[in-house]
């Protein structure tokens, strides 16, 4: 399969011009202006453009896809899952902004609404990246508990103070915003982790009950995995749960200063 990394200002050129059914006295009409692509098919990618009435689906721009899909156009391809903003899987770039699209209300636009994939991952079809070398990262960090004493009779235990710190980490849905809106993560992303893998390397390093600090740790230290993170911050502004890699990133850096000392 020919695949495409798309950066966001490369030029694609216009498509059809789709229009759904009106309600009585339609007043409420939208543009959505999508991303269209299909490496199978050799063609070039274009944008295609979708009039629908908003008074005829939810308010959220999932929905508005989920009734292009369903109602005007059948070949349009996007990810989505739950609805509620937990599985990750409707991120993409509306309005210029990586997010999911489950949580992001259509009103919020002024005028037409443009869609397009994350960011310079490679596209699968229309607003479905491919996400392999993301999740192969995040296998990376090795997001579990790891232990070297003899597992206890019932259970791992935690102070509320030592759990406290996992607030602001365990709630990453991994819908990939952050890291794909991170120009470091777009130029060096084979060997960048981006910010969404070292902020759950950041949860396990400081869980109180694992005891491979010093191992993960050291599957950090190299020039690139770690220390291509320049505080530029985009992760933070785009996470749809208000999460901070950034900060994340900087306090495994003073780990790796500290156990130097
Ligand atoms: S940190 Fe936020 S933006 Fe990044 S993958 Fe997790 S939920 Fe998505
Ligand atoms: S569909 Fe699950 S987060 Fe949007």
């Amino acid at each position: 399969m020919v695949q495409l990394t798309l950066p966001q200002n490369s030029k694609v050129k216009n498509g059809k011009t789709w229009s759904g059914p009106k309600s009585e006295g339609a007043s409420s009409l939208k543009t959505f202006r999508i991303y269209r692509f299909d490496p199978d098919t050799g063609e070039n990618p274009r944008w295609d453009t979708y009039e629908v009435d908003t008074k005829l689906f939810g308010p959220m721009v999932l929905d508005a896809l989920i009734y292009i899909k369903n109602e005007v156009d059948p070949t349009l391809a996007f990810r989505r899952s739950c609805r509620e903003g937990v599985c990750g899987s409707c991120a993409m770039n509306i309005g210029g902004r990586n997010t999911i699209a489950c949580t992001k209300g259509h009103d919020e636009f002024k005028g037409k609404i443009t869609i397009s994939p994350l960011p310079h991952q490679p596209v699968i079809k229309d607003l479905v990246p491919d996400l392999s070398q993301f999740y192969a990262q995040h296998a990376y960090v090795a997001p579990y508990l790891q232990t070297t004493t003899p597992e206890p009779q019932r259970e791992w235990k935690q102070t509320p103070q030592e759990r406290e710190k996992l607030d602001g980490l365990y709630e990453c849905i991994m819908c990939a915003s952050c890291s794909t809106s991170c120009p470091s993560y777009w130029w060096n992303g084979d060997k960048y982790l981006g910010p969404a893998a070292l902020l759950q390397a950041y949860r396990w390093l400081i869980d109180s009950r694992d005891e491979e600090t010093g191992s993960r740790l050291d599957d950090l230290e190299d020039p690139f995995k770690l220390y291509r993170c320049h505080t530029i911050m985009n992760c933070a502004q785009v996470c749809p749960k208000g999460l901070n890699p950034a900060e994340a990133i900087a306090s495994i850096k003073t780990m790796m200063v500290e156990r130097r000392v």
